[in-house]
């Protein structure tokens, strides 16, 4: 039971809901700015809508697979979870998806639009981003 407390302190304290304009810095001195035709408001409108910019959410899906983190990375094709099926095209362990810091997470996110799919692999970018004005997402950034 101590373990168990001890865990999901840890657990808590390493969850992290970034803010919108230090998201939108980050992913820009990430280079993700127009990274492959994907503008920074796409980005963060893409954040918001899969994970509202909490690194810490999972979502499991009917397939078996789980998506995890700030973009909300599917377990199916990207990352290893040690339990579904996977392509893991991006080499890595889901639970690095889960870090506060995002470095692993963009990595994966760039590797995902690359796909012939592009951006549109994300369900709720086109739900909720695609077409649409997003300026909002980015104002007042200074970005
Ligand atoms: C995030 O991790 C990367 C790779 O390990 C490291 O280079 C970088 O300094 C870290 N960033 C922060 C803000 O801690
Ligand atoms: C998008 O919305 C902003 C703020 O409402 C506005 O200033 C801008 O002109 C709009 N852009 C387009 C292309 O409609």
């Amino acid at each position: 039971m101590r373990a168990l407390v001890f865990l999901l302190v840890v657990a808590v304290a390493n969850a992290r809901v970034y803010d919108r304009c230090e998201l939108a810095r980050i992913l820009k001195n990430s280079g993700m700015d127009g990274y492959w035709g994907v503008s920074l408001a796409d980005w963060v409108c893409l954040a918001k809508w899969e994970s509202d910019y909490n690194t810490d959410a999972t979502n499991h899906n009917t397939d078996g697979s789980t998506d995890y983190g700030i973009f909300q990375i599917n377990s199916r094709w990207w990352c290893n979870n040690g339990y579904s099926r996977t392509s893991n095209a991006c080499g890595i362990s889901c639970s690095e998806l889960l870090s506060p810091n995002l470095s692993v997470a963009i990595r994966c996110a760039k590797r995902v639009v690359r796909d012939p799919n592009g951006i549109r692999a994300w369900v709720a970018w086109r739900l909720h981003c695609q077409g649409r004005n997003l300026s909002s997402y980015i104002a007042g950034c200074g970005v």
